[in-house]
């Protein structure tokens, strides 16, 4: 049985949805309560079992590697002055058991192109790819979407993509699926026929978007090698998964939880409001600011 143990998370894209923020910090390493949107997507992976995260990054957004390296001097000053709890959260962001490495992608050439970058890290295990900019918040106790969608794969060796369901006036904006008419259930999969990146409203097969989490074997480094352009003349990951479709199956998988972009303005909004009223130091604070509000 293939283990699934590795996951590619893209962060070399340049922000442009939430500049001026992003100018001079990198759009992943922006706060979600008190902590960077890419501390809880690495977060996710690692509880859904991953044990290697390839960063595929570029100059200019080192402050994602140094936000998972340590930190001497601020450990020693923390340590000295017994703050014990804080020094907790700033030591050991991963398990000693994650090790977290990075490849460059020199050229903005599309998400199947930056895919490709970790192909030589990636080898030929299969491996999990994780859009940052999108958070996925499961409910306490459930098991996340991404562990569920790696268990599915493990069990049945089809790659698995996670799908939602998104206004029909907003399928211009993702990869969507042809499922045969099929809606799978929340939490499970159906066969994928055919996905498409980014179609009009009228070539749109159904309204189940892909939301930026998949499982995919190997060999789809071997088909993003081939380097054919797609949509916006970009190596589109959509389009790899499409032909992979030809050699074996490709399920999409429903999710549970709920998503915040957090790469556009109002979504960041949304889940600083979501993650905050979960938040044991800020939630009623802040719900009474909301009541309050007019
Ligand atoms: C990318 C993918 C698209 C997917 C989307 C999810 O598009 O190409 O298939 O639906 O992420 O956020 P982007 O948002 O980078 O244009």
């Amino acid at each position: 049985m293939l283990k699934v143990r590795k996951a590619v998370i893209p962060v070399a894209g340049l922000g442009t949805r939430v500049l001026p923020a992003s100018k001079a910090i990198p759009k992943e390493m922006m706060t979600v309560v008190d902590k960077p949107v890419i501390q809880y997507v690495v977060e996710e992976a690692v509880a859904a079992g991953i044990k290697e995260i390839i960063l595929v990054t570029r100059n200019g957004k080192s402050a994602i590697e140094d936000h998972f390296d340590s930190h001497y001097e601020l450990e020693a000053e923390l340590a000295r002055k017994n703050k014990t709890a804080l020094l907790a959260t700033i030591q050991h962001i991963v398990p000693a058991d994650v090790s977290i490495v990075s490849v460059r992608q020199a050229e903005a050439k599309g998400l199947g192109h930056a895919v490709h970058c970790a192909a030589n890290v990636v080898s030929d295990e299969p491996f999990v790819v994780i859009l940052p900019d999108v958070l996925v918040h499961n409910a306490t106790g459930q098991v996340n979407d991404l562990a569920r969608m790696i268990g599915e794969f493990e069990l049945n060796q089809a790659a698995q993509i996670m799908v939602g369901e998104v206004p029909i006036d907003k399928v211009h904006l993702y990869g969507i699926a042809d499922c045969n008419g099929i809606m799978p259930k929340s939490g499970g999969s159906t066969a994928i026929k055919g996905l498409v990146e980014k179609p009009t409203q009228s070539e749109a097969p159904s309204n189940l978007a892909v939301i930026g989490r998949y499982v995919l074997p190997a060999q789809v480094m071997g088909l993003l090698a081939q380097g054919k352009p797609g949509a916006g003349g970009e190596i589109q990951l959509t389009v790899a998964i499409d032909e992979l479709l030809t050699e074996q199956a490709v399920d999409a998988y429903k999710m549970m939880g709920t998503t915040y972009d957090c790469g556009e303005k109002l979504g960041y909004l949304m889940a600083n409001i979501a993650y905050g009223l979960q938040h044991g130091e800020t939630a009623d604070g802040l719900r009474s600011f909301i009541e309050a509000l007019d």
